[in-house]
């Protein structure tokens, strides 16, 4: 076993040099083949982030904030009150804000416009931890499996769909930080990996989408479902890149990026993850 990681291991991503695989092994926490049978168990049971799912249609449709209204009305780009598909065509351009958002932005902007929260509230706490589950990615995890079999279907018509998703393609090939890493550095080859995990080349349609029509995700080794922010988060971090605010535009360039280069694939989320 230990033979066999260790030889996995030295195969991946030459490119990277150790310092890099120290740094993904411990990231990658527990005994990969504790996690497997975990996982083996759950896909048996059925995916737990249908209780996301559930919980966030009923906080969408609950009345809450100073407005006393619920999400009911929210605009994500299909029209008010649209939740089918609509998550397959973000992020897209909004005219009454006249910016590129994705999901999440959209998100907080409905719960400022229609409930009355404040910006700072809306964006309160976007990640659960232990014992405090959060609302928005129970919201998200609702709001994404409206989509569920639907075609990712990202537009780039608007000059401003054109110039953010040339932002994140930029951001995707930017080298900096400590190990002087991009996102291409790990996500532009077929066949990478660091030790068991596969590293999808998110540049082919084929990477990019099996990687972004699977988020959010049921994270079995954190037991929470986790949104497309969050998983750019973890890689940010495996960069040694800053951590950029929550719901900031360069995660939305490139989610864009990302779901554009997906399009044509079948949306199956949240899916269920190591
Ligand atoms: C040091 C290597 C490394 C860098 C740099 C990196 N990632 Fe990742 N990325 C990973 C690993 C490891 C995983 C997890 C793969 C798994 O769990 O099977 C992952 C997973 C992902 C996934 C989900 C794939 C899936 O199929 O679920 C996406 C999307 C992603 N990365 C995007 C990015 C983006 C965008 C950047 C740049 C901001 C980036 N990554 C930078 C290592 C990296």
């Amino acid at each position: 076993m230990k033979t066999s990681r260790r030889r996995c291991a030295g195969a991946a991503l030459a490119v990277a040099g150790t310092l890099a695989l120290a740094a993904a092994a411990a990231h990658a926490q527990g005994s990969t083949a504790e996690e497997i049978a975990k996982y083996r168990q759950m896909l048996a049971e059925g995916n737990p982030a249908e209780l996301w799912e559930a919980a966030g249609e009923e906080l969408w449709k609950k009345p809450a904030g100073p407005k006393n209204a619920s999400l009911e009305q929210c605009d994500l780009g299909k029209g008010p009150g649209v939740t089918k598909g609509a998550y397959a065509e973000l992020p897209r351009f909004f005219k009454d804000t006249a910016r590129v958002m994705d999901l999440e932005q959209r998100l907080a902007y409905c719960r400022v416009t229609l409930q009355g929260l404040t910006q700072e509230e809306a964006l309160k706490h976007p990640f659960a931890s232990t014992g405090k589950p959060s609302d928005i990615e129970r919201l998200v995890a609702f709001l994404a499996g409206e989509s569920r079999g639907v075609k990712m279907n990202v537009a780039l018509n608007h000059p401003e769909e054109k110039r953010v998703y040339a932002l994140g393609q930029k951001m995707f090939f930017y080298r900096g930080g400590a190990y002087d890493f991009a996102c291409a550095t790990c996500h532009a080859v077929d066949g990478q990996r660091i030790r068991l995990q596969e590293l999808p080349n998110l540049l082919t349609p084929q990477g990019a989408q099996a990687a972004y029509t699977t988020w959010p995700a049921y994270r079995v080794s954190q037991g929470e479902v986790r949104s497309m922010q969050h998983r750019l988060y973890d890689c940010l971090r495996q960069q040694r890149f800053p951590e950029p605010a929550y719901g900031s535009d360069v995660i939305t360039a490139l989610s864009l990026f990302l779901a554009r280069n997906a399009n044509g694939g079948t949306y199956d989320g949240p899916a269920m993850k190591r």
